[in-house]
């Protein structure tokens, strides 16, 4: 077990690369297995939600190679054992993304229950409706394993009650090997999704409207291998943005498409920041002090929920009430009792959090109880006067690559310590 200690107040500048797009990677990599014949996947990001999916594909016997750090070659055609057990489910939502490939590929899958972050209740049944009216059959069996199967999955159209993420991909991947067409109304429009896309059309399959409200599917029988590089990361690079806005820095965050950035731009704007954008790359800066705005989260092109701990976090310190509505999860405001310890005023009623901006934060011993939750306790140390330390940041590892690397690039005093170490000396 890790933790951070960051020694904050210092101001970050220079520049930072983004890695690619977790969300993208963790359904692109299972999507491998609709291939016949090996993938070359590029601009992956080394995190550890993409070592358990490649773990997956592994205990499923496919080969995995690195070719370099962030370039993976997978070759699912001699798959052994194609199924997810609990021991590599439990660790991330994004294993179910398996029951649509399986379905595909071999019209049966057995797939643990997924984890994931804690962020009220994660229901799946848009999953499973989509699933059925393909024509499979959904039960969930004794051990917490989700058995979908078919006889043959057939083409439909399938509205959803309320827009998915994971039900779009996950029906999605069912669907391009199904017979006849296939439309999807109601859909998820993130830029992971238009990813995924893209790369199913780069293996062969025939997919239209994806990043609109209306996605067509014709199926097709069989799919290719294919190279594909995935897209930046959205919510890595306006963690970065609002990293920049909090510690008064001068950040260029690189690798990045500003397009997919717009909605956090706008706050930040708002906010007090200056961003200025180009091709690939946007510079963040702030100069004068930060001002409260109203915050609501929304599917895309709306504000992400991804992004609303690090912006609350920064409100923190603004000048005035901020509120902040979370409109996509039940339970997404836990982080806020850690930021209150470091003397932060924030009240939360249910999906709603009142946000009085206080004239600092202050150091304290906090835990991150989930992956975005984490990423914005070390926003809210890099910007406390004293010393902040993090336990639990394998939330943050899941989906941030050399996290505390790039901070001291840009000049964070933050280090990376066992708390086991300390732990045992301290017994000592
Ligand atoms: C994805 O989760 C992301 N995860 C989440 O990012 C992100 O917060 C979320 O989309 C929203 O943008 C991955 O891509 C791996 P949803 P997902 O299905 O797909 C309800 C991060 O920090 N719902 O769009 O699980 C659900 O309860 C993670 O990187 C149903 O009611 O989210 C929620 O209120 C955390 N029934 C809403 O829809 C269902 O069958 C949106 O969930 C499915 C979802």
């Amino acid at each position: 077990m890790n933790k951070y200690i960051i020694n904050g107040g210092k101001r970050l500048c220079g520049s930072v690369e983004i890695s690619g797009a977790k969300n993208a990677a963790v359904a692109i990599l299972p999507a491998t297995l609709l291939a016949e014949g090996p993938c070359v996947i590029e601009n992956l990001p080394n995190i550890s939600d993409v070592s358990r999916s490649l773990q997956i594909l592994s205990h499923m016997g496919a080969t995995v190679n690195y070719l370099n750090p962030s370039t993976v070659f997978v070759d699912t055609t001699n798959i052994t054992s194609p199924s997810v057990p609990y021991e590599y489910a439990k660790h991330m939502r994004a294993s179910y993304y398996f029951l649509g490939v399986l379905l595909a590929r071999y019209k049966h899958a057995d797939v643990a229950m997924p984890g994931g972050c804690d962020l009220g209740a994660r229901p799946i049944d848009r999953h499973i409706k989509g699933f059925e009216e393909l024509g499979c059959t959904v039960s969930i069996e004794p051990g917490g394993i989700i058995r979908a199967s078919a006889q043959s999955l057939v083409g439909n159209h399938i509205f959803f009650d309320g827009v998915s993420v994971g039900a779009t991909i996950n029906v999605m991947l069912a669907a391009v090997k199904a017979e006849g067409v296939t439309v999807l109304e109601n859909v998820a429009k993130e830029p992971h999704i238009v990813d995924l896309a893209n790369f199913l059309n780069s293996m062969g399959a025939d997919i239209r409207g994806a990043g609109t409200d209306v996605i067509k599917i014709h199926g097709v029988s069989s799919m290719h291998g294919t190279n594909y590089t995935i897209i930046p990361d959205q919510i890595e690079a306006g963690t970065f943005m609002a990293i920049a806005a909090a510690t008064s820095g001068d950040i260029v965050i690189k690798n990045v498409i500003p397009k997919h950035l717009e909605s956090i731009t706008e706050k930040l704007l708002k906010i007090g920041a200056v961003v200025e954008e180009y091709d690939e790359a946007v510079r963040v800066y702030r100069e004068g002090p930060l001002n409260k705005i109203t915050l609501k989260t929304l599917p895309h092109p709306g504000f992400p929920t991804d992004m609303q701990p690090q912006m609350t976090t920064l409100l923190t310190v603004a000048n005035g009430s901020s509120m902040v509505i979370e409109d996509i999860w039940d339970n997404r405001f836990k982080y806020a009792t850690e930021l209150c310890r470091m003397g932060a005023n924030i009240k939360v009623d249910g999906k709603v959090a009142v946000v009085e901006g206080v004239p600092s934060l202050k150091g304290a011993p906090i835990r991150a109880s989930d992956l975005r939750a984490g990423a914005a306790l070390v926003i809210a140390g890099l910007m406390a006067e004293g010393v902040t330390e993090i336990e639990d940041i394998y939330h943050i590892e899941r989906g941030y690559e050399n996290f505390e690397e790039k901070l001291r690039s840009l000049g964070a005093d933050i280090k990376k310590v066992s708390v086991c170490d300390k732990t045992v000396a301290g017994a000592l």
